[in-house]
């Protein structure tokens, strides 16, 4: 199995700060998902993974009766403590830290899930897709970044074959992929996939021209992204959305849990060996393979050290 976070926490990161300056990205992704969220009906439980610091909550939470934030960042999950902080006392809402490669959930945990923006930090992603559908029964919006974009084929880059394409540093590669793998991949998964959305079409647009050009040209530049959110889907954008949805339904899986222990913990099983866990105040430990687990405090610590 491999095991890797991708590195938010050092030199202390705040990657809230990323958003700044980058007005057309944010409100394209928002566009979407505001219309795509729909598609993930009004779920009980629902996974955001890789959610971060909470961004895209608001999307969801008013649409989902519970949703767990699950990110191997901990200064994302101690900032989504404090942007969230009222649904995570009310216990609707659940911040976990974990690997993605190694999620503490068990199979059909939630009724729906998003990632967005966290595949490409996956380098074995048939791996954590088969782990993160696994424990999804429903529908899940997936973000996946593609390496086929109309922007990559007009630069001339590598977009042939089913391979990922690695960018960035040795440190911090980037992966991209072509999306009729990653759609295979949730086929043989159990799933029936669909393109919903096209997104960031037009991407950095505005960090590449002066700011006197941005402000006449934005208003244009926002109705040929909506045009090409839907006109684009498969291959204009870098972030190409797709729709999963379970080829057969879900069933039910929470185990009881103990008075006093939260609900979310009948959904939730060792992330190293599977095993079923047994919740104490402020510890869960393995009853398979005796690995222990905190879960005081608003983020539950299910990374395996
Ligand atoms: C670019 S941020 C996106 C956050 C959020 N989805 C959003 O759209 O704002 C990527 C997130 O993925 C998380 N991440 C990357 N690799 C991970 C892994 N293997 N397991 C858990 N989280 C991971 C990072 O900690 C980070 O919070």
């Amino acid at each position: 199995m491999v095991q890797t976070i991708a590195d938010y926490d050092s030199n202390e990161y705040d990657y809230r700060t990323y958003w700044d300056g980058r007005d057309y990205e944010r409100w394209a992704e928002e566009r979407a998902l505001g219309r795509l969220i729909r598609l993930l009906g009004t779920p009980d439980w629902l996974a955001d993974f890789g959610g971060g610091y909470g961004r895209n909550a608001v999307h969801y939470r008013d649409r989902a009766r519970h949703y767990v934030i699950v990110d191997g960042s901990a200064t994302n999950l101690r900032n989504a403590a404090v942007e969230l902080g009222a649904d995570v006392a009310a216990g609707r809402a659940f911040l976990v830290r974990s690997d993605l490669n190694a999620l503490p959930f068990r199979p059909y945990a939630f009724d729906a899930a998003i990632v967005v923006r966290v595949l490409h930090h996956l380098p074995d992603l048939d791996g954590a897709l088969a782990r993160m559908a696994g424990t999804v029964g429903g529908r899940f919006l997936l973000d996946v970044p593609i390496k086929h974009h109309l922007l990559a084929r007009l630069r001339g880059g590598p977009v042939r074959g089913a391979d990922p394409v690695r960018t960035g540093t040795s440190e911090s590669p980037f992966w991209n992929f072509q999306l009729d793998a990653v759609r295979h991949a949730m086929t043989r998964y159990g799933w029936r996939t669909r393109p919903v959305a096209s997104v960031n079409n037009l991407r950095r647009w505005d960090r590449l021209l002066p700011g006197g050009a941005v402000r006449v040209l934005d208003p244009a530049v926002r109705v040929v992204e909506l045009a090409a959110q839907r006109l684009g889907r498969g291959w204009w954008g870098p972030s190409q959305f797709v729709l999963a949805q379970r080829v057969r339904g879900p069933r039910s899986v929470a185990a009881d849990v103990p008075p006093g222990v939260p609900l979310l913990a009948g959904r939730m099983c060792c992330p190293a060996c599977r095993g079923r866990l047994a919740w104490a105040p402020a510890v869960a430990t393995c009853l398979t393979c005796a690995t222990t687990y905190r879960w005081d405090g608003p983020v539950w610590d299910f990374t395996i050290r």
